[in-house]
């Protein structure tokens, strides 16, 4: 999705903005642009924008600031990485836009739902448009309000938008001054040494500052190098604290990987680590997640659980329910987060509401929990992003801390999600029906859980050369039954996501009742068949697909001697309990997609068309 920067200091703003629009190239962008002011006010802005990567906006920036007028530029610059929702991807529609006089330039994230009304006023006013753009509107509008308060105008101006906004303004005339807002898309304040920071994302800021405020959705800040004042709508002081980032920037560096999605599968037994540090009690025989704020009898009383979340947070929240299920005894509802809203789910009194979000900024999972908290249920979020909008709106909840994930396609989020959850079925078992010994056998499993990971990643050159048998194939199936129904879903995922081969995961027993009418010898099924109560059932599945021609590829346990005459190639989990089998199978699936994606020349860290966080409904 779009990213913002803006940078009030006293490096070279440019290339500190070029710097960290790269580092938000990973939530997936089609164009970008920079707007720098120029050290004398009354100097026009310098404003440079791009189709396509940062590189060539990069490139074109660098033409342009060897024009002599340009030398006065200033320590203050905003960039924007676009995302398209109004209007194609070209150069016209790349942000920053600037106002008619060009004395004001805006970058935007989100939607301006009544542009269309604001655009015809002010073509009446005869405000000439550039682009399609819900955003331009902005620009035009602060023009037309402002009478020499920079502050003032924006702030009339935002109380004319109707939608989402997470927007930085420069202008020409305050040359010491970057105003940004904050409703419904993310903003941070990078706090530096002589310098000040604006980003719609941590990893644009972290290798300038790690203290940051996060603004709440209604907050406006005027931004100097050395200072920044947060006000209401209604121009009131606010005061918001600052917090110390924990990651480093190496952890969103490559380190040696040819990309980020291969790091972040090799990062999984150190994430699975973090994940369960600390918080699995032998003695006790339960978990301790403080982050959850509730107490024994609270949890005691929780009757039903639903899960809000999409995509791969969805298919851990489908491992999460088995989980509550068998452990907890606890009904369990696993909800497409947008779905929560469309269909009005009922929350009961006992009712706890469990959203998952790796970023934290997902619309429609934010939304889900705001419409749970109308409906007054206990909503618990399960982040990776600390201080992400959807872990301080929900309050409370279990960080992952497996560290940041840069790649679109989701890896470690996954198989931390799912350890998460397992402990919070232990958790919550025990003040349900669990007893102490199952929960000591749910934990001893839990500790091997970087062990299997490992397991599974040393197998990566076996798997690679798997995928160069099949890299031609153009459709794919999934299956497996019970805990590893939801690991197929996210096995096909991964594949078309960053392979783009057509890829449906389904429950073992469904293919039989219309998909297996695709089958033929060019339509491979992977099949997730590990040590497990279903094996049986789903061997008897994977005949049915070979009796169509369809190669069969397994993921089974290592030594399974029963798959070998119902497969066509076999990659070896390790022998484990079958609720903890997920991660060992999807890290297999994550490593098959990855290189699926490798042999078919695909852009595998940004797939098209995809955005790491869908800030967007
Ligand atoms: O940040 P979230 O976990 O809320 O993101 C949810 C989905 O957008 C995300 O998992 C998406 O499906 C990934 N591209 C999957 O790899």
């Amino acid at each position: 999705m779009c990213g913002i920067i803006g940078y009030a200091g006293n490096k070279n703003a440019a290339n500190v903005v070029i710097s960290g629009l790269k580092r938000l190239e990973y939530r997936g962008y089609d164009s970008a642009g920079i707007a720098q002011v120029s050290a004398t006010a009354g100097q026009p802005l310098l404003l440079v924008k791009a189709a396509g990567k940062v590189a060539e906006l990069e490139g074109q920036l660098g033409k342009q600031l060897d024009n002599p007028t340009d030398q006065q530029a200033s320590g203050l610059a905003i960039g924007h990485t676009r995302w398209a929702t109004h209007g194609e991807p070209t150069t016209e529609n790349a942000h920053p836009h600037l106002s008619q006089d060009g004395n004001f330039a805006i970058a935007h994230n989100g939607i301006i739902e009544n542009y269309l009304t604001l655009r015809s006023k002010l073509t009446q006013k005869g405000y000439e448009f550039i682009s399609e753009t819900d955003s331009e509107v902005i620009a035009h509008l602060i023009q037309d309000v402002y009478e020499g308060d920079l502050q003032a105008a924006v702030m009339t101006t935002l109380g004319q938008l109707e939608g989402t906004y997470g927007l930085i303004v420069v202008s020409s005339l305050h040359p010491d001054t970057l105003i940004a807002a904050r409703n419904g898309s993310p903003v941070v304040i990078g706090i530096g040494q002589g310098e000040t920071l604006i980003a719609s994302d941590i990893s644009a800021l972290i290798s300038h500052t790690k203290r940051v405020v996060y603004l709440d959705d209604g907050d406006v800040v005027t931004v100097s190098k050395d200072s920044f004042d947060i006000t209401s709508l209604k121009n009131v002081p606010v005061s918001r604290d600052a917090t110390e980032i924990d990651w480093n920037v190496e952890e969103i560096e490559k380190g040696g990987f040819d990309h980020f999605m291969l790091k972040e599968i090799y990062e999984q037994p150190t994430a699975l680590t973090n994940s369960l540090r600390g918080r699995l009690d032998l003695k006790g025989a339960t978990a301790k997640l403080s982050g959850m704020q509730l107490g024994p009898s609270d949890l005691a009383h929780i009757d039903r659980i639903t899960i809000a979340a999409c995509g791969t947070s969805m298919y851990a929240g489908m491992v999460g329910k088995y989980l509550f299920e068998d452990f907890a005894s606890i009904p369990t509802d696993v909800v497409q987060a947008a779905e929560f809203r469309d269909r009005n789910p009922i929350m009961q009194r006992d009712s706890m509401m469990l959203a998952i979000s790796q970023s934290g900024e997902t619309a429609d999972t934010l939304a889900a929990v705001r419409e749970g908290v109308r409906k007054g249920a206990t909503i618990l979020g399960l982040c990776n992003v600390v201080g992400s909008t959807i872990a301080r709106e929900t309050g409370r909840g279990v960080y992952l801390h497996a560290g940041p994930e840069i790649s679109v396609a989701s890896t470690k989020a996954f198989t931390c999600q799912v350890a998460v959850l397992a402990m919070m079925s232990v958790l919550l078992g025990r003040t349900h029906r669990m007893s102490a010994e199952s929960a000591n056998r749910v934990i001893s499993e839990l500790t091997r859980l970087p062990e299997l990971a490992q397991a599974v990643i040393d197998q990566e050159d076996k798997i690679a050369k798997i995928a160069e048998k099949y890299a031609h194939i153009e459709h794919a199936f999934f299956i497996g039954r019970g805990y590893l129904f939801p690991a197929v879903m996210e096995g096909a995922l991964k594949l078309k996501e960053i392979s783009y081969v057509h890829a449906e995961g389904y429950h073992a027993a469904e293919l039989k009742h219309g998909p297996i009418a695709l089958l033929t010898k060019d339509i491979p099924v992977i099949v997730a068949v590990p040590e497990s109560s279903g094996k049986a059932k789903t061997i008897a599945n994977m005949q049915e697909c070979r009796a169509r021609k369809a190669p069969v590829l397994a993921i089974a346990t290592a030594g399974d001697t029963d798959i070998h005459a119902h497969s066509d190639d076999i990659i070896e989990i390790p022998r484990c309990e079958e609720f903890v089998a997920p991660i060992p199978v999807v890290i297999a699936e994550q490593l098959f997609a990855y290189h699926m994606a490798r042999l078919r020349g695909c852009e595998i860290d940004q797939p098209r068309n995809l955005a790491k966080s869908v800030t967007v409904e």
